[in-house]
């Protein structure tokens, strides 16, 4: 079966945008729980100014509760003072924040976009200096709450920047949720033909519930590295109409329903999404999920429930 890598997001883009503050220990033990469960590759905090986000807080005190060797732990960047932070915590993969518009870049970070594409090449560069990797977003790549459509040409100039720089990864991010399979398909085919897929990764976001398809069209395009967070717990402080992210139980669903192979143990997964909820003190959850709790048991005590295609 061929792999697909699953990086969650949700105890970052998730937990930042929740109502609920979770201490540092709760997210530490969130992240424990989502490895456990088999996922491979987790962005675990945001080392960002606590007044702009005050819901990440502590993310130092994260770091140190987390095992490094067990998986892929990476940190959210958004300038030279938060890489220093996150490398004297530990972190050893960092991700910038390149966001494709002007507004976007000033109302996110407080720089113009040819500022942020400078300091983040000048992270990546100086990542790869001190062996962390770096990986680069270009967010709102589908769409910008601010300025609107996105000209595909400047998605591929700001990748080739992060690329130049020495980025081991861009991650294609539509942070609102504005795109559709079609955009999808052609920015994807364009970016996979420059770059390669094996250097690119997606993240979307369901607003318009469209997550799922725009995941599956970018995975026609070859993607096989995708971001999600569990329950789909997601959104920007800043982007507005940003709501949660793909939620991973529904892209793990799809997944092995369509024979890839992501190492998660869905039934695990499905016990997280029960720890979140308690974490936060609300329902969370993809559309998949009131469907994987009825079935999930009696697929595995084979019962004869609707277990079609659910490994
Ligand atoms: N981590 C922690 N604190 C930071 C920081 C970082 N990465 N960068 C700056 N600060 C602190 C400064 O030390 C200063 O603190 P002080 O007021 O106690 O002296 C304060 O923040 C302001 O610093 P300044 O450099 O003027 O930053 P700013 O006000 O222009 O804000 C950011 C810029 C990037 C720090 C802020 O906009 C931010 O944290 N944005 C995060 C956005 C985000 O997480 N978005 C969601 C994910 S895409
Ligand atoms: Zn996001």
């Amino acid at each position: 079966m061929e792999r697909v890598i699953v990086n969650d997001v949700g105890p970052r883009d998730g937990l930042q945008n929740d109502p609920a503050t979770v201490s540092p220990g709760e997210r530490a033990r969130l992240i424990r729980a989502l490895v456990a469960a088999g996922v491979p590759a987790v962005e675990a905090v945001s080392f960002v100014s606590p007044k702009a986000v005050p819901k990440m807080a502590g993310a130092a005190e994260v770091i140190g509760a987390l095992d490094l060797d067990a998986a892929d732990v990476s940190a959210l960047i958004p300038n030279h003072k938060g890489y220093e932070l996150a490398r004297a915590a530990g972190v050893r993969s960092v991700a910038v924040v390149l966001s494709a518009t002007d507004t976007m870049n000033r109302k996110n970070i407080n720089m113009d976009l040819d500022t942020t594409r400078r300091v983040c090449a000048e992270i990546v560069e100086q990542a790869c200096r001190d062996g962390l990797t770096g990986r680069a977003y270009v967010s709102v790549a589908l769409g910008c709450p601010y300025e609107g459509d996105v000209p595909e040409a400047r998605i591929e100039s700001l990748s080739a920047a992060m690329f130049d720089a020495g980025a081991a990864e861009v991650i294609v991010a539509d942070t609102i949720g504005a795109g559709n399979p079609r955009q999808v398909r052609s920015l994807f085919e364009r970016l996979v033909q420059e770059f390669g897929a094996e250097r690119l990764s997606a993240h979307f976001h369901d607003t318009r519930a469209l997550a799922l398809a725009n995941a599956w069209q970018a995975l026609e395009c070859g993607i096989r590295k995708f971001d999600a967070s569990i329950g789909g717990l997601g959104g920007c402080p800043f982007a507005p109409g940003a709501a949660g992210n793909l939620a991973t139980e529904d892209l793990v669903g799809l997944l092995h329903q369509c024979g890839y192979d992501t190492g998660i143990d869905l039934t695990a997964l499905v016990s997280v999404v029960d720890q979140v909820e308690a974490l936060v003190g609300h329902p969370v959850g993809g559309r998949s999920l009131p469907w994987l709790r009825k079935n999930l048991a009696a697929i595995h005590t084979g019962t004869g429930a609707d277990t079609s295609g659910i490994p």
